[in-house]
């Protein structure tokens, strides 16, 4: 595996891979490995010819007092790592490189960023889709993976590549958990043991919900405030949001139907972890 950082060689790797007739598939991460990311290049390796993890922890999709400072790093073991899952490139480019002196463009997507997540994290799916955009860009994809565990992010994307007309071809993957549910996240390393135990509360969720709407629950709101008042249960968490909505608009729903998912956001300790499920299909 090459680790490549200028997005000029970047591009040139591309160009050449591309000259060849092969097909080239991304996967976008802002590191510290986990089982999630490593599954996500697997997929990729299945889906194209030469797989390109890029690595780079965007400072333009965290807020002022979010945890840039603190996201984790690992830089040497990541590389490892995606080279036992198939990586050609790993792409770590300088945040100089991607936002120099002057940068001055936004990639918007109006509507879908303006709930769940979007309400409590101003700015932050802007600095996803402008930097998925350069990205695009960079790299020169066929196609590009990306986890259902952010729902509303794979949402955004695909909306963002329908409207912009990006040639790039969007795969999802489910969320990949630890043994006892918690979807995997570089943030859980922020946990303390205590705050372990807290965070199964989400994937808890998830599962209580599953049972209620097997059991023929079909009203939203009497269902979300059941949810809400289940991980309240838990003290010292505290919810952002519970929300019943359409898989695919994101409106939020009155009545449970098949495309109906669950999405949660909840704060442990510092921690802010999400989780999402659809009630009546199999994404978990
Ligand atoms: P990051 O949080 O590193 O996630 C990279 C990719 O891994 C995303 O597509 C995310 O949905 C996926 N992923 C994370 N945890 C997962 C899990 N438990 N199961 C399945 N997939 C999982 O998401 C980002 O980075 C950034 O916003 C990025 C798209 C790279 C733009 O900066």
């Amino acid at each position: 595996m090459e680790t490549i950082s200028s997005p000029g060689a970047m591009a040139a790797w591309a160009d050449r891979v591309r000259a060849r007739g092969e097909t080239i598939c991304l996967v976008p991460t802002m590191g510290f490995f986990h089982a999630g990311h490593l599954a996500l290049m697997r997929r990729a390796g299945e889906a194209a010819d030469a797989v390109v993890v890029s690595l780079f922890v965007n400072p333009l999709q965290f807020g002022p007092t979010e945890d840039l400072a603190r996201y984790p790093r690992a830089l040497a073991r990541d590389a490892e790592l995606a080279a036992a899952a198939g990586a050609a490139v790993l792409f770590v480019p300088a945040t100089e490189e991607v936002y120099p002196a002057g940068f001055a463009t936004t990639v918007r997507v109006s509507g879908l960023t303006e709930t769940l997540c979007g309400r409590s994290r101003p700015g932050h799916f802007d600095g996803v889709t402008t930097v998925v955009a350069k990205l695009f860009h960079m790299v020169k994809p066929h196609l590009a993976v990306f986890g259902e565990k952010d729902f509303q992010q794979l949402a955004v994307i695909r909306k963002m590549v329908a409207d912009l007309n990006l040639d790039v071809q969007i795969i999802s993957h489910p969320i990949v958990r630890e043994e006892d549910g918690l979807a995997m996240s570089s943030r859980n390393t922020y946990l303390s043991r205590e705050e372990r135990g807290k965070a199964l509360c989400l994937f808890r969720s998830l599962q209580l919900a599953r049972e209620r709407v097997a059991a023929g629950e079909k009203d939203a709101a009497r269902l979300r405030n059941e949810i809400y008042q289940y991980i309240q249960s838990y003290g010292d968490v505290s919810v952002d949001y519970v929300a019943l909505v359409d898989a695919e608009t994101l409106a939020d729903c009155d009545a449970i139907t098949d495309r109906s998912l669950l999405a949660l956001a909840v704060k442990i300790g510092r921690t802010r972890l999400i989780d999402n499920g659809l009630l009546a299909g199999s994404l978990f």
